[in-house]
């Protein structure tokens, strides 16, 4: 007898209340709601034989029972490291007893155990919410994952690593994830492996960050991805739903070249969706075809500390920070712990920039902000001085160390601020931070429509005013 959606969420919510809110935190504990768990694994294709399923860290088993009826006959493989959860896990899969087994053990040890001894089966089929879990560069989950050849900083790369090697050769594995590893650097490799071992058949965004692990107060950016082992690599299924109930899910068919551009060393994964794409006339140009630079701040301030001038006077240089920054424009000097200006001497006067039009954007936002680009136009009238230092947690859109023509700052600054380049800044980047490689890599209006944006452009705009002024680009 096979337990139905509601009392597998019921159990999630009984098991979750006694986890130990360290060991939650340690072993990565959120457990996923029985909807996106259907969602996941209806994904698998029919299958032309008997399945061996793997799901490692399997919590209570949501993933492996929603598994369980979609493949029939189907034989599992579980992992859970928690005695708690593995409780759980031993019941619910009770029912499938003869054909299933729960390993006690470190998924991370056993796996690279097997690889080694090349011991078991392939699978047929795995499905997983792994762990995410900063992996420390001297730990021992760290050495083991590179014996398999495995190099990367978070558990749940390693896990889904582990999980790909392990598969037999046509073996599908569908997976629900944070997205850093789409564009992060140090998630390189792993995506190497990614996409030498896979083809990618489907990725599947949520527009709300919060949506998938609503009950966990998570605040991660999630995909679902499923891959075939060995597979061709054709075209890719994108799908994305504004939140887990896939309600109003939009899905099409791209080019596997729109989702890892042809030649990108870094082989960034992008998931673009039918709204981004709809506005491709609009991302249109990369920012060196606009003779723009961008660049983090060049005042890394504690390296500067001893020409620390907490106020402007004789000799001193504007210090700009974030904080002096905010709707109403620049408010400097500011009454705050950080210095407003620094000495001159020939240290500081390597990072300064000539006072000019510069568009500047907040590096880190905080998560809870609307939008993640937030962008100031640095108007060089607003400061009497030849000379400013932009500090490190700005990124600075320039022409080559000089400030940009003002009008087509200003059109930048709006074309920043809009919801639809956020939108598509978002799916593009898992990450909180906003790096100048990501802007950089990022597509721009042409300079002509980036000039008309500046010209229609008037001070204190409100959000939906700079929206429609970018609805008016043909
Ligand atoms: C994000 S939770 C997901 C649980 C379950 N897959 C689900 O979707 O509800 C990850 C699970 O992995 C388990 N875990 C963490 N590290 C592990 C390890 N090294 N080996 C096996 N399980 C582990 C945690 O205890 C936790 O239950």
């Amino acid at each position: 007898m096979q337990m139905n959606s509601a009392h597998i969420d019921r159990l999630r919510y009984e098991a979750n209340a006694r986890l130990d809110p360290r060991a939650k935190a340690e072993f990565g504990q959120f457990m996923t709601p029985s909807r996106i768990a259907e969602f996941m694994a209806s994904l698998f294709s029919p299958q032309a034989r008997p399945a061996v399923l793997l799901d490692a860290g399997a919590g209570i088993g949501s993933l492996a029972l929603a598994a369980a009826r979609q493949l029939h006959p189907v034989r599992i493989e579980a992992w859970e490291i928690d005695p708690v959860l593995r409780g759980y896990l031993t019941r619910n899969l009770a029912p499938l007893a003869a054909a299933s087994t729960v390993h006690a053990e470190d998924f991370i040890e056993h796996a690279v155990n097997r690889l080694q001894f090349r011991a078991g089966p392939g699978f047929t089929h795995a499905i997983l919410n792994p762990p995410y879990k900063k992996i420390g560069t001297a730990s021992r989950h760290r050495l083991l994952l590179r014996q398999a050849g495995i190099e990367t900083v978070n558990l749940y790369a390693g896990f889904v690593a582990l999980a790909i090697l392990l598969l037999a050769p046509a073996g599908e594995l569908v997976a629900i994830v944070p997205r850093s590893f789409c564009n992060g650097p140090y998630y390189r490799p792993f995506r190497e492996l990614l996409l030498r071992e896979c083809a990618i058949d489907r990725l599947h965004v949520f527009e709300s960050r919060r949506s998938a692990f609503r009950d966990d107060d998570v605040l991660q950016e999630n995909l679902i991805l499923k891959l075939t082992r060995g597979g061709a690599q054709g075209d890719v299924c994108v799908s994305f739903s504004p939140d887990a109930s896939f309600d109003g899910m939009q899905a099409r068919m791209l080019p596997f070249a729109a989702i890892v551009a042809p030649g990108d060393p870094e082989r960034f994964i992008h998931v673009p969706t039918e709204e981004v794409e709809g506005n491709d006339h609009i991302f249109s140009h990369s920012l060196s075809e606009l003779g723009i630079e961008v660049c983090t701040g060049p005042v890394v301030d504690f390296r500067l500390k001893e020409w620390f001038a907490p106020q402007p006077g004789r000799g001193t240089v504007p210090l700009i920070y974030p904080h002096h920054y905010n709707g109403a424009g620049l408010t400097w000097p500011r009454e705050h712990k950080k210095p407003n200006a620094l000495h001159r001497s020939p240290e500081v006067d390597k990072w300064l920039l000539p006072n000019g039009c510069y568009v500047l954007v907040k590096r880190f936002s905080a998560k809870e902000e609307r939008r993640r680009i937030v962008a100031y136009l640095h108007d060089p009238r607003t400061l009497d001085a030849g000379q400013v230092g932009f500090e490190n947690h700005w990124n600075v859109f320039h022409a080559g160390k000089q400030g940009l023509d003002a009008r087509l700052a200003r059109g930048l600054t709006v074309f920043l601020n809009a919801s639809a380049v956020d939108r598509r800044f978002r799916r593009f980047s898992g990450h909180t931070q906003v790096n100048a490689t990501d802007l950089r890599n990022m597509r721009y209006p042409s300079r002509a429509v980036l000039l008309r944006l500046g010209r229609a452009c008037r001070p204190g705009l409100t959000q939906d005013a700079i929206d429609a002024l970018l609805a008016t680009i043909e």
